[in-house]
């Protein structure tokens, strides 16, 4: 915990830029909605600064280019059976027409078994990794990430129990990381991440200021991908996510989509672009639309406040 506190006070230091910045580091973590048509364009066009996005799963989404966008396609959780290939065999075809992958994503919040984790042991994990994603290296030179655990503390219980249910046979390259919280917790968590693997590099797959007021999204959101731009460690990071604010199950404040499918400031910083002055507002059904992609969030938000 000593080095955590050093992370944190050597992250709020960092200075804070003042012009838009742009990041090769920055992608898409992209999830389904009924405006996909009419948003998609925002993403991969000629004002977008994106490099890569995934989508939980291990089929390219038909309104992303992928010649802007790099696909990375996720195993996101417990196969039907413990002979299934499925995974294996789609990156297989993948590589086969022509689409270039150089990185798979593993499982999506193992640890988390209430909506959105994909709520799966450590044993079936390994070997579910051993047997669909560890040849992708060895055939095809591709990297791995490491399974994407919570930001709670069973994350970290849970990582260490499939490193050792893997018995040296997960060769993971790098280390997803999500966060849900403020930007002090955000800090002391990365920090404590690359502490207990020091090995890898890092990639923070979804991050927000959860419920946060407008000010508070937009500071936290700053400091945020000024601190990733500057760690060499954090090669990639996706903001949560592809959404608009009236189905944000983060809180209207943290999209990057207002309720209309205009960019706001955040949504705009995070292309590259200037600040947009567009307000988002909430919806009445927020959490039953998303219900499946960040929704540790009160458990992470519960750990940090604690
Ligand atoms: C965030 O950064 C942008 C430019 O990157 C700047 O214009 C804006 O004032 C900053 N906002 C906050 C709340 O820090
Ligand atoms: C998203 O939509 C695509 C295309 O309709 C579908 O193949 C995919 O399974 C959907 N993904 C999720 C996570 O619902
Ligand atoms: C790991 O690999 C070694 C060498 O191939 C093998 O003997 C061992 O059974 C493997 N362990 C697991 C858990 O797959
Ligand atoms: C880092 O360490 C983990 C756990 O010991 C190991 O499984 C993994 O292969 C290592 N990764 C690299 C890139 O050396
Ligand atoms: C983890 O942090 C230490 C200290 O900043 C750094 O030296 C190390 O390179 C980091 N790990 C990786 C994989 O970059």
């Amino acid at each position: 915990m000593r080095t955590t506190t050093t992370f944190v006070i050597a992250a709020l230091a960092a200075p804070l830029a003042l012009a838009q910045t742009t990041s090769s580091k920055r992608g898409l973590c992209y999830v389904n909605s009924t405006y996909s048509n009419t948003d998609d364009p925002i993403w991969d066009g000629g004002g977008s600064d994106l490099t890569w996005y995934y989508n939980y799963g291990y089929t390219p989404t038909s309104g992303i280019d992928g010649t802007k966008l790099q696909y990375i396609p996720m195993l996101w959780g417990p196969p039907p059976s413990n002979t299934d290939m499925t995974f294996y065999n789609n990156v297989k075809s993948l590589i086969a027409s022509g689409t270039q992958i150089k990185y798979v994503l593993g499982f999506n919040e193992p640890d988390g078994c209430i909506s959105g984790g994909s709520c799966m042991d450590a044993q079936t994990a390994a070997e579910t990794w051993i047997r669909e994603i560890e040849p992708l290296k060895k055939e095809h030179g591709i990297l791995l990430g490491a399974p994407a655990v919570t930001g709670s503390p069973t994350g970290f219980t849970w990582l260490q129990n499939f490193f050792t249910a893997c018995a040296g046979n997960c060769s993971a390259d790098f280390i997803p990381v999500h966060w849900y919280g403020n930007f002090e917790g955000l800090a002391s968590h990365v920090g404590q991440v690359n502490g207990t693997y020091p090995n890898m590099t890092m990639w923070i797959t979804e991050y927000a200021l959860a419920e946060g007021s407008l000010a508070d999204s937009q500071t936290f959101y700053n400091q945020s991908a000024n601190w990733f731009d500057s760690l060499s460690y954090v090669t990639h990071y996706s903001y949560f996510g592809a959404f608009r604010s009236d189905v944000s199950n983060v809180g209207p404040n943290a999209a990057m989509l207002t309720q209309k499918g205009q960019l706001t400031d955040i949504g705009a910083w995070y292309l590259g672009q200037k600040a947009t002055g567009n307000t988002p507002k909430g919806g009445a059904a927020q959490v039953a639309k998303f219900a499946g992609w960040a929704a540790v969030v009160l458990a992470a938000m519960m750990w940090v406040m604690t």
